[in-house]
């Protein structure tokens, strides 16, 4: 079996740092080596400690590798709304995603798209995405397809909507039921893959198909569920309307039992101690979307008030509501909203959250989000002075936390200098 030695500087957590101070919450190696065989890491060391017997050495010093970054939530077939200019999300939904969305029941379109999405993932350092596909099953189909040709962790389903949306783009509670327990079928568990059960939000689906969502979930609790919740004021107004009977926005899906703790809901803005309550009993994980919350003026995540109810929260781009495919354009953002709340993130805890904090709420610590021995190889080659302005800020860099605020608030793809899938170099330098 093919052996490789990466040797770079190494950074990873073994827990959520608690305070600026914490730096027992991670491990930092000057000069370090990974040992890489069949697709996962096999040794996490100083350089010298590796045995490198019939090992090719790869150098990437002096940059920094980290775990590859994890996404917890984007829409695969938003690829090409991104910047589009509306006043606010369901003016944002009907005129511009939706249409764009119909476009996804064309196969060769899908498969074209898949290998563009996948690309930019990587090449913003993702390595772990949980998508959302169209309403068709070809889209959620060829998305597969293309992780799986690259052995990329990648979760993802079809959207499930049958009303207030485009004709072309509105299955029926029972074809939507039909399609997902097929595509489970084929692809859930296969190498790196996993579904998600994805009613896209109560707005587009009847009751009908509530329940039969709920049924794929009881058929699937290994199945992740993905919806959107309590993103703005409009939306909840009307989510509220077409469900009279739910106490607030989070019964709704807490009645057909999309509340569990392998469930990602999107955004959970503007929730009452009530809703807060009922996610944290159940251990749903609040997706936060920086990026996507402030161009659509949807408004600010309060972070610390989930986390002190004891809610994980994970952290996304939100692609195409969300602006950028670089996580740490995201961590970026994401310092900005807490700060316009009195909240402080800390680059370690920035830099845990988009690796080993994803990969715990997504319940997969296990193989990803950290370089530890056993875990899959998946990780980012990143340098900190990669634009002649961060070449300049680094100057007067003093420690690795200066580092890591540089790349978290002037980042993007081009301080990635390379990204690892399964030990295979993704992007051609
Ligand atoms: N709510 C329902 N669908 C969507 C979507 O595609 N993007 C965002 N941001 N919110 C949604
Ligand atoms: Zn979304």
């Amino acid at each position: 079996m093919e052996r490789k030695i990466i040797r770079a500087r190494l950074l990873s957590f073994l827990r959520e740092p608690q305070t600026p101070d914490d730096t027992e919450s991670f491990r930092y190696i000057e000069d370090g080596g990974l040992l890489i065989e069949g697709g996962a890491i096999r040794a996490f060391d100083d350089f010298d400690r590796i045995d490198r017997t019939g090992a090719e050495v790869i150098d990437h010093r002096p940059h920094l590798i980290m775990p590859g970054f994890i996404d917890t939530h984007l829409h695969f077939p938003q690829t090409q709304v991104i910047a589009s200019w509306a006043a606010e999300l369901l003016d944002w939904l009907n005129d511009y995603t939706f249409p764009e969305e119909t476009r996804y029941s064309d196969p060769e379109l899908c498969a074209t798209m898949a290998r563009a999405f996948l690309e930019r993932l990587t090449d913003h350092g993702t390595t772990t995405a949980v998508a959302y596909a169209s309403v068709h099953a070809t889209s959620a189909e060829a998305l597969f397809v293309e992780a799986h040709r690259r052995d990329m962790r990648l979760i993802t389903g079809k959207v499930l909507m049958d009303r207030n949306a485009p004709d072309g783009l509105c299955d029926t509670a029972q074809s939507g039921y039909d399609d997902s327990t097929a595509l489970i079928a084929r692809w859930h568990g296969k190498g790196r893959l996993g579904y998600a059960i994805t009613p896209r939000f109560a707005i587009t689906s009847s009751p009908a198909q509530m329940e039969a969502a709920q049924a794929l979930a009881q058929n699937h609790p290994e199945c992740h569920i993905q919806t959107h919740l309590s993103e703005n004021h409009a939306e909840i107004a009307l989510s509220c309307q077409l469900y009279p009977d739910a106490v607030d926005y989070t019964d709704i899906y807490a009645r057909y039992g999309l509340l569990r703790d392998n469930s990602l809901l999107g955004h959970a803005i503007h929730l009452s101690d009530r809703e807060i309550g009922a996610l944290a009993e159940a251990g749903a994980k609040p997706v936060f979307c920086p990026t996507s919350n402030l161009y659509l003026g949807s408004g600010l995540f309060n972070d610390n008030k989930l986390r002190a109810a004891g809610l994980c929260n994970a952290i996304a781009s939100d692609i195409g509501g969300g602006t950028s495919y670089s996580m740490l354009q995201t961590l970026a953002e994401g310092y900005k909203v807490l700060q316009l709340q009195g909240q402080r993130m800390h680059p370690y805890r920035a830099f845990h959250w988009i690796t080993r904090g994803n990969a715990v709420a997504l319940g997969l610590v296990d193989r990803i989000g950290t370089l530890d021995a056993g875990s899959e190889a998946d990780f980012v080659v990143l340098d900190a002075g990669a634009t002649p302005a961060m070449a300049l800020r680094m100057d007067r860099a003093r420690n690795l936390m200066d580092e890591l605020f540089t790349l978290q608030v002037m980042g993007d793809d081009r301080a990635v200098v390379q990204t690892y899938v399964a030990g295979r170099a993704q992007k051609a330098i």
